[in-house]
């Protein structure tokens, strides 16, 4: 399974069922998706988050998953969606997907109530990926190991400021037990500028692994 990095909150799982984009927003431009998005997840409908589901190609024909508030929204737009809330799981051709908490707030851009923001932990291909979504460190994450089968990877903001700072996010790894950390939600402006080496070594004193990836570089897992 392949995970593909697009700057801020989005990300791509290829797994060898379907292609599974995650909050949409590009501000440097969209990217030139050479692959059919069959699902897109959102987690929460702050404007750095979906502000670029329009702009996915096909994007209509794609599943949509959220809380009840977001997918109602899109679902009014044309897209077709499924609604779940927090605790809820769902098995999908390609796997499960379960909503997790998240400690964050949410609304639309036009500032219409968009429900609780998520977490997600997707169990495809024989692999476990939680994506936190923007949010705290919460006691909330002890939960996913008990819940969930052994993470391979958690993508966890680091930015600070709007989400949790890298330091929490370390926390958040071990209240998930997961060592490889994929970081996300820094850089985009300048109150989530971060120090990537200083979180780099940080995470690496602890015998933790954060991965940066450029925007558009990948991992496999
Ligand atoms: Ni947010
Ligand atoms: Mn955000």
């Amino acid at each position: 399974m392949q995970i593909i990095y697009y700057g801020h909150g989005s990300v791509v799982i290829k797994t060898s069922q379907a292609n599974i984009l995650v909050d949409p927003f590009y501000p440097n431009g969209v990217p030139a998706f050479d692959f059919k998005i069959d699902y897109i997840l959102l987690t929460h409908g702050h404007q750095d988050h979906i502000n670029d589901i329009d702009n996915i190609p096909n994007g209509k024909e794609a599943t949509l998953v959220s809380n009840y508030e977001v997918t109602s929204y899109f679902v009014e737009k044309g897209y077709n969606g499924i609604h779940m809330n927090h605790g809820g799981d769902k098995d999908f051709a390609f796997g499960n997907v379960k909503l997790v908490n998240a400690v964050h707030s949410s609304s639309f851009p036009d500032g219409s109530y968009a429900g609780n923001p998520v977490g997600f932990v997707i169990t495809t291909d024989n692999r476990c990926v939680y994506i936190a979504g923007d949010t705290a460190l919460t006691m909330d994450m002890k939960l996913i190991p008990l819940m969930c089968q052994k993470l391979d990877l958690a993508i966890l903001p680091i930015g600070n400021t709007f989400t949790m700072g890298y330091k929490d996010a370390y926390l958040a790894s071990t209240f998930v037990e997961c060592q490889r950390v994929l970081g996300c939600h820094f850089d985009t402006f300048p109150p989530i500028e971060i120090d990537k080496e200083a979180a780099k070594s940080y995470f690496a004193s602890k015998g933790s692994e954060l991965i940066l990836l450029d925007i558009g570089n990948s991992l496999e897992l």
